[in-house]
């Protein structure tokens, strides 16, 4: 009762957004008219269309669909010229990619997706990624009346535990996810209850489909599309923390759960102060972010964040967190105990017992360099050397290229030029939007 009010649209808003939501469906249709085209039907989803919105989530999705014969070329030829002339009535606009391309407009302060789709017989049939929305859209709406409010606090309570929006970059609960878990558990606290308890592999079958064999932390089947796990973009980390923040909520329920928290650009001096506190050091690189959509980046930046991390890991750096970072730059960070080791490195080698091999290792590394000695520890021998990669720069520096994982347009950018960097570089980034993502990491 204290929430509700907060996150529920008022009238005025919610009459705001039908204004506009008609007002565009017109210009479709006659826009379409226009241009002969008397194959298509524009379609309103989403949340705006189930009346699942969040107050001030001014987001509107309307598709196009064509008829299943068309090519995806000519589909692709025919939307963009429809769409395109539809985008002059708004106030500004833009080309934007998921599978295939859409235009994203604004309108009368209304971030608008114009999507085409192909209208397909089933969900399972489907031509175009997109091509499911409008299925998963009846299925919602013919069973959410009466549980919009529980869709509501569900959805400003992942967003202030940080769940919420499965886009990659992201990897959690999509707005289809958390209307999908209102129906199968009944309420609002239904869902957190059952989720307090939830584990690895949890699954949820709304149709009783009964097609399995998804490794995903949460296995929610599309019950239009039974192949399909509603949960697949869900990362364990997304999926670890609801079910943290659900089993606090359950314990002690406060409205301050719905409190999304706001950060700040990180002031630089406030940075210095916290890193002191911390102890710990930086190593990073940054590199021109290759020009890309976000979800065709941001898989490629975790999986050098992952990569340089094993790295330094089995090279003996204590690594404490991973970062990456997309602006201007591409910024990838790890947060080690030191960046320097010690000229010593010990080397466990075979057990004694193990006769040819233990002398072949000895063989390896007696002439490797002066300092050698040769130590017994139990059973094992263990060689004492001097280390090659002596701070986390120069280990980097050394395998960037060679060994970490690099994406192909993250490779193609490191290849062009990129900088090792620590602290000192760190503290010069100018970027805001750095020094926000600075303050969320850190505080
Ligand atoms: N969608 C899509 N391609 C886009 C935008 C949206 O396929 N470029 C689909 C999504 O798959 C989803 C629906 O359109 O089923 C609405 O997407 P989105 O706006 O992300 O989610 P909502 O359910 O509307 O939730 P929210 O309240 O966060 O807007
Ligand atoms: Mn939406
Ligand atoms: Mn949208």
């Amino acid at each position: 009762a204290q929430v509700l009010p907060k996150i529920r649209p008022s009238d005025a808003e919610r009459t705001k957004l039908e204004a506009v939501k008609a007002e565009l469906l017109e210009t479709i249709c006659k826009t379409a008219e226009m241009f002969g085209e008397d194959d298509i039907v524009p379609i309103s989803v989403g949340s705006a269309e189930r009346s699942t919105w969040l107050s001030g989530n001014h987001d509107i999705d309307l598709f196009v669909s064509y008829p299943e014969d068309v090519s995806r070329q000519d589909m692709e030829t025919r939307s963009r010229r429809l769409l395109m002339e539809v985008a002059k009535s708004g106030d500004s606009w833009e080309d934007r990619h998921s599978e295939h391309p859409y235009i994203h407009i604004t309108k009368g302060g209304f971030e608008v997706d114009l999507v085409p789709c192909f209208r397909v017989k089933s969900a399972s049939d489907i031509k175009s990624a997109v091509d499911r929305t409008p299925f998963h859209c009846c299925f919602i709406k013919e069973r959410i009346p009466g549980k919009q409010d529980d869709v509501l606090l569900l959805k400003q309570f992942m967003k202030s535990s940080g769940v919420y929006g499965s886009e990659v970059r992201n990897g959690g609960f999509s707005g289809y996810l958390t209307e999908l878990l209102v129906i199968w558990y009944g309420s609002f606290e239904d869902v957190l209850k059952n989720a307090a308890s939830w584990r690895f592999g949890q699954t949820i079958d709304i149709m009783g489909h009964q097609t399995l064999a998804h490794e995903d932390p949460l296995v929610v089947i599309d019950p239009t599309d039974p192949k399909r796990n509603v949960a697949a973009a869900l990362s364990l980390t997304r999926f670890a923390q609801f079910i943290n923040a659900a089993q606090r909520y359950m314990k002690n329920p406060s409205a301050e759960f719905f409190v999304k928290k706001e950060y700040a650009p990180l002031p630089v001096a406030e940075f210095k102060n916290i890193m002191k506190k911390r102890g710990t050091e930086w190593v990073g690189v940054a590199f021109d972010a290759p020009q890309k959509a976000d979800d065709t980046l941001y898989p490629q930046l975790f999986r050098l964040e992952n990569s340089l991390g094993e790295i330094l890991t089995v090279n003996d750096f204590a690594v404490m967190n991973t970062h990456a970072f997309a602006g201007d730059k591409c910024i990838i960070l790890v947060e080690l105990m030191s960046r320097m080791l010690p000229p010593l490195q010990r080397r466990v080698g075979p057990p004694v017992w193990a006769a040819d091999n233990a002398q072949s290792f000895y063989g390896k590394y007696k002439d490797a360099d002066e300092t050698f000695t040769l130590k017994i520890k139990n059973e094992y021998l263990v060689a004492e050397i001097v280390r090659k990669y002596q701070t986390a720069e120069s280990l980097i520096a050394d395998k960037i290229l060679k060994e970490a994982a690099l994406g192909r347009h993250v490779r193609a950018a490191v290849s062009d030029g990129y900088q090792i960097i620590g602290l000192d570089e760190i503290c010069q980034i100018q970027d805001p939007a750095f020094w926000k993502w600075m303050n969320e990491k850190l505080t």
